[in-house]
């Protein structure tokens, strides 16, 4: 057992290094246990609304497959249908979701909104993705780094390419720090997280013996590195318009095959949370690329589709470490 029965997962921050520990073994648990047809229901009876502010295909998946292999049900609320924010606060639809189900899920911009809702909602409530956090994530790409590497975590080197003010960095750089790990942002100093999320990251760091380099180096950020993530250069919610001042910008830090062989490391391993623009098959990234003469946007097709990308098997780990989550704070 976790001893994290009732607790809300919201960010990093909130977490212990053992704990954050605690939660990987049981995804591994639960997944080999999967795979081995020996899964036990541990959440039947159990009833879990899923809230999604913006679109989701492997979280709204990952929660809704997890909660039914353990017996759980769920609830999807698209806002459009909904009450939450519009005609009703978040903290009165928290009151309410909080008497009808036994965990809240939600994904959406502002992270406020899900601290107001596990401020009020009497249950766990689990982020699925903020502007700011997004640490289900962490848990699957942690997850994929351990199965891919065989050094434990402390010797793990990881390097961040691209947009790192938001989630994905933000998450990166706070979870490399508190468990231990080597962890490199590699982008325009712009795009670095902001000096908060820092400060808090090399405090973390200081305690866990954690490795912490910010660069705009493309060549000193990820030599080493075992793995090299990056992530989309323009995320939901953000306006169209910034995407020709993004590619301008982080271009220079796209994925690319001389990026991972400047990691010197014949094993790198890459990785990116989904959805990905790495060719011209969907409608945005193709209108980017287009006006800009690119093919591919924050990695190439060739680095995608590689035998260094294990993009699928940390999509697949979402699944596994969702559960995990939902398994730790309600069985
Ligand atoms: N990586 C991730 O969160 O994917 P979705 O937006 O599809 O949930
Ligand atoms: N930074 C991205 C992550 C998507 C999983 C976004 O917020 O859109």
């Amino acid at each position: 057992t976790t001893g994290l029965t009732g607790r809300h997962f919201l960010k990093e921050l909130d977490f212990t290094a053992e704990e954050f520990r605690d939660l990987l073994a049981l995804a591994a648990e639960l997944k080999a246990a999967k795979r081995a047809g020996t899964e036990t229901r541990r959440l039947s009876g159990r009833n879990i609304a899923l809230i999604f502010e913006k679109a989701s295909t492997r979280t709204r998946c990952s929660f809704e497959v997890a909660a039914a292999d353990q017996g759980a049900t769920t609830t999807y609320i698209d806002p459009t249908g909904a009450h939450i924010g519009k005609k009703e606060s978040v903290r009165d639809t928290a009151r309410v979701l909080g008497r009808m189900f036994d965990a809240i899920q939600f994904r959406g911009d502002a992270h406020a909104t899900v601290e107001a809702l596990a401020a009020h909602a009497g249950v766990p409530v689990y982020n699925g993705l903020t502007d700011d956090w997004h640490p289900t994530q962490m848990l699957a790409d942690i997850l994929t780094m351990t199965e891919h590497c065989a050094e434990p975590l402390e010797r793990i080197a990881f390097a961040y390419l691209g947009d790192a003010r938001l989630n994905m960095g933000n998450s990166y750089l706070v979870t490399g720090a508190l468990l231990g790990m080597d962890v490199r942002i590699v982008a325009p100093r712009a795009y670095w997280p902001a000096e908060g999320v820092v400060a808090r990251a090399r405090a973390l760091a200081e305690a866990s013996g954690a490795r912490i380099t910010l660069t705009e180096d493309i060549s000193e950020g990820v030599v080493g590195a075992d793995f090299v993530a990056t992530d989309v250069w323009v995320s939901m919610g953000e306006p169209a318009e910034v995407w020709d001042e993004r590619v301008a910008d982080l271009a220079p830090y796209a994925v690319t095959m001389d990026v991972l062989r400047a990691t010197g490391n014949t094993d790198v391993k890459f990785l990116h949370c989904l959805p990905a623009f790495h060719d011209l098959s969907t409608q945005v990234g193709r209108e980017v690329c287009e006006r800009h003469g690119l093919s591919s946007l924050e990695v190439t097709d060739e680095v995608f589709e590689s035998e260094y990308s294990v993009v699928f098997d940390e999509a697949e780990n979402r699944m596994h470490t969702i559960k995990a989550v939902l398994v730790a704070t309600l069985a």
